[in-house]
């Protein structure tokens, strides 16, 4: 049985102080962690202002990046060495915004994966398609090869434990989101290329979230899909009541 999890990416917002803040706000108000899973990911300068918030909590953390080296020469870079070091739980990867202003390749984003399972953490792998892609009618062959160039190398297990956000690049930040069909038929056939490249069982482990536009009043909708397992969610995580309504969806 897999945990939903629900998680904001607060992108290149909030400052230390307003971290702080937020997580004061929500910690006494998140679900079991057996029910729901609530997870932050912030920015690198936040992230030691939120493990010190969150303490104690139900709150798990989490990065919006990292490099593929543990450290050396590489200027601006976060390692995902200190990451772990700091009790960060998860790290997303592979995120439209990533692929598209930083160039991030399939290839980085596989090398990222697995120096952040050398590490002990959880990537969060992003993939989805561009309006024009699904224009074409093309997205289901992208997304595929992105997972497939995603996961190339890792294991079962790793798989199993892992959590892949299906964000399809026109429904974020847009207001416009996927419809609960559109966006559990992309999860369905994430689930199916994985048990196709490893098995059944990790096909049925592996934890899909849906991401773009996901809010209080579509959340629910979104969340009773089979395939998917949780929201990856931008604007409507950086509220606090807001992002308790999320993650407090099943009440
Ligand atoms: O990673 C979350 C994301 O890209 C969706 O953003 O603002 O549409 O919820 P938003």
């Amino acid at each position: 049985m897999r945990t939903p999890i629900i998680a904001g990416n607060w992108k290149l917002n909030m400052n230390p102080e307003q971290t702080t803040e937020f997580v004061e706000a929500v910690k006494a108000k998140l679900p079991d962690p057996s029910k729901v899973e609530s997870l932050i990911c912030a920015p690198a300068v936040d992230l030691d202002a939120l493990r010190k918030a969150a303490e104690g909590s139900n709150l798990h953390i989490g990065a919006e990046n990292c490099y593929f080296e543990d450290e050396g020469a590489f200027t601006g870079e976060t390692s995902p060495k200190v990451l772990n070091e700091m009790g960060i739980d998860y790290v997303i990867i592979g995120h439209s915004e990533r692929r598209g202003y930083f160039h991030e390749t399939d290839e980085d984003i596989n090398k990222k994966a697995k120096a952040i399972f050398a590490n002990n953490m959880t990537p969060i792998i992003c993939c989805g398609e561009s309006l024009e892609t699904r224009e074409a009618n093309k997205q289901e062959e992208w997304v595929v090869a992105q997972i497939k160039a995603a996961l190339e190398g890792l294991t079962a297990e790793q798989v199993s434990s892992l959590v892949i956000a299906y964000e399809p690049i026109w429904a974020i930040g847009t207001g416009k989101t996927a419809s609960s069909d559109q966006a559990e038929e992309m999860c369905k056939t994430i689930r199916e290329t994985i048990k196709d490249l490893y098995n059944e069982e990790t096909a049925e482990n592996v934890r899909i979230q849906y991401g773009g536009s996901v809010k209080p009043a579509n959340v629910k909708e979104l969340m009773s899909k089979p395939d998917i397992d949780g929201g990856l969610v931008g604007g409507a995580s950086l509220d606090p009541e807001s992002f308790l309504a999320l993650v407090n969806y099943q009440d």
